[in-house]
């Protein structure tokens, strides 16, 4: 009995270590699966991909042509109301005064889109045999649709009558491949040549400056002039406030438009997503025809101009940025931080110069690799980065935002935070020393400034 007894006993023992062996095996090849997916090779697409895929295509292809020749309608701005373009033709091509040459135009920064140049243009160009000190070869340029972010229109006789911009005329540039100012149109990149200010000002009628801002023509062509290249306030005509209280500049330097995906807030002062930012630029800045609201911005106190004019709160009809916003959006998220150049920094100082910004450095702590911003609320009180809070509450946020840093090889002129205030990345490490007191040596401070020409690193997209 004893025996059978202890044998009824024994026959439960191996089926509970059975089933034990079995969940474990299980939960190892469950463990197993999640860390090496049972197939690594790609799958062929399904048909819902396939929609997805074809879409994304499309979108970016939309967005392309969006963000390079769209003007949403900103002629009635910049040609019906500023009648900027008889500045331009002068007065030999029924315009007013002397006109605009293209060396003038490229002298404020303005580029050519070589790629919609006949070659045989091209040709004379390459040659010097293009006559630039001509308005009238300005008229030409702008009838190719090769002036990058300008579109004129012409009547029917061939004489201009209006104009409009672009996204392009500030976030685009040009290889400089046929000569300074004329090559491939390199999209996303912050036009750091281009004086808005100085092109704004040669428009015959400021009154539409001058009303909304309730000061006379002199104080706005004073403010226009303070900007310089790469420079362009785009808070003025919320706030009305002209230059800083010490009497310098409020512009902003003109960011990239490259490397934004996954960035959550976007401007220096995070206004806001992509989307939200295009609508207050296409509405605001461009004065593209169409919506854009903000409750944020009809504040009396903050921003005295936007509530009196009402421009938080815009219906243009017929709608033309609206339906333009998600193409947009896609497109300037599909441009990758451009690589730096072969030989553009030396590789082992920002090998180096990567292990001081996650380490002692403490840089990753907000440029959070390989965003260089923080996931989530990406922004910051101006005294943890040490700096004067002017331009910060000029946004209904009262802050910064990390900058992310992917492509800062490629926009070295101008400066380096919002307002250029560093003139190199050596100043801004100088910065974060000065501030943050982190007790650098001269050659980890030279090899982190290595490392940031290194942005984006070779393995990020
Ligand atoms: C007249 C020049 C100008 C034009 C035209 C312009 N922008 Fe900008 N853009 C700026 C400036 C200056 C800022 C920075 C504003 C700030 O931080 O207050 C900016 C900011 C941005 C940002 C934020 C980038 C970042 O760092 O996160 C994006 C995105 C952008 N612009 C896209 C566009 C698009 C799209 C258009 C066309 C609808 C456009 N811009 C038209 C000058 C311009
Ligand atoms: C507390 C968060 C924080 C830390 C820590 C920090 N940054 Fe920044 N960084 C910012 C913010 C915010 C800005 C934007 C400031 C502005 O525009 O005025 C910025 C801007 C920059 C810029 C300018 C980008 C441009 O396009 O002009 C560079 C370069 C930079 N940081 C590098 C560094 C380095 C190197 C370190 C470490 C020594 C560092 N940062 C540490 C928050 C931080």
């Amino acid at each position: 009995m004893k025996h059978t007894g202890g044998e009824s006993h024994t026959y439960g023992k191996p089926t509970t270590l059975f089933v034990t062996a079995i969940s474990i095996a299980a939960l190892c090849a469950l463990l197993l699966a999640q860390q090496k997916p049972a197939s690594t090779a790609p799958q062929a697409p399904t048909t819902a991909d396939k929609i997805n895929i074809t879409n994304a295509q499309r979108m970016v292809d939309q967005g392309r042509h969006i963000f390079r020749f769209d003007t949403f309608g900103s002629e009635t701005l910049w040609g019906d109301a500023l009648q900027l373009h008889k500045a331009i033709a002068g007065e030999e091509n029924g315009g007013i005064g002397p006109g605009v040459s293209p060396k003038t135009a490229l002298s404020v920064g303005l580029k050519v889109d070589v790629d919609a140049l006949p070659a045989d243009l091209v040709a004379s160009l390459k040659a010097g045999k293009v006559n630039l000190d001509d308005p009238a070869t300005t008229l030409a340029l702008l009838k190719l649709n090769s002036v990058v972010g300008v579109t004129a229109f012409f009547d029917q006789p061939g004489k201009i009558k209006s104009m409009g911009i672009q996204c392009s005329f500030c976030h685009s540039t040009v290889d400089d491949s046929v000569a300074p100012g004329i090559g491939h149109r390199l999209d996303g990149w912050p036009n750091r040549d281009l004086n808005v200010g100085a092109i704004v000002s040669l428009a015959p009628n400021l009154k539409p400056f001058t009303d909304m801002l309730g000061v006379d023509e002199t104080t706005v062509k004073k403010v226009f002039a303070s900007w310089g290249p790469g420079c362009f306030d785009a808070e003025l005509d919320k706030d009305g406030k002209g230059l800083r209280p010490d009497g310098k500049r409020a512009c902003t330097l003109i960011p990239p438009a490259y490397g934004l995906a996954g960035v959550n807030l976007h401007t220096w002062t995070g206004f806001g997503s992509v989307p939200y930012w295009n609508a207050y630029v296409g509405i605001g800045e461009m004065h593209g025809v169409g919506t854009f609201f903000d409750a944020r911005l009809n504040d009396a106190k903050q921003f005295p101009v936007s509530a009196k004019t009402g421009s938080w709160n815009v219906r243009g009809k017929p709608d033309q940025l609206t339906a333009k916003l998600p193409a947009l959006h896609f497109y300037q998220l599909a441009i990758p931080a451009p690589a730096p150049p072969k030989g553009s920094f030396n590789a082992e100082a920002a090998a180096r110069g990567r292990t001081t910004f996650e380490g002692k450095g403490k840089c990753a702590t907000c440029h959070v690799p390989p965003l260089y911003t923080e996931p989530g609320n990406n922004l910051h009180a101006p005294a943890e980065v040490c700096v004067d809070s002017f331009q910060a509450d000029r946004s209904p946020t009262h802050m910064y935002r990390t900058a992310p840093l992917g492509g800062l090889w490629s926009h070295q002129t101008r400066g380096f935070y919002h307002d250029g205030r560093f003139a190199t990345l050596n100043d801004v490490v100088g910065h974060y020393e000065s501030c943050m007191k982190l007790g650098l040596t001269d050659p980890e401070k030279a090899d982190l400034a290595e490392f940031l020409k290194s942005l984006p690193a070779a393995s990020q997209p």
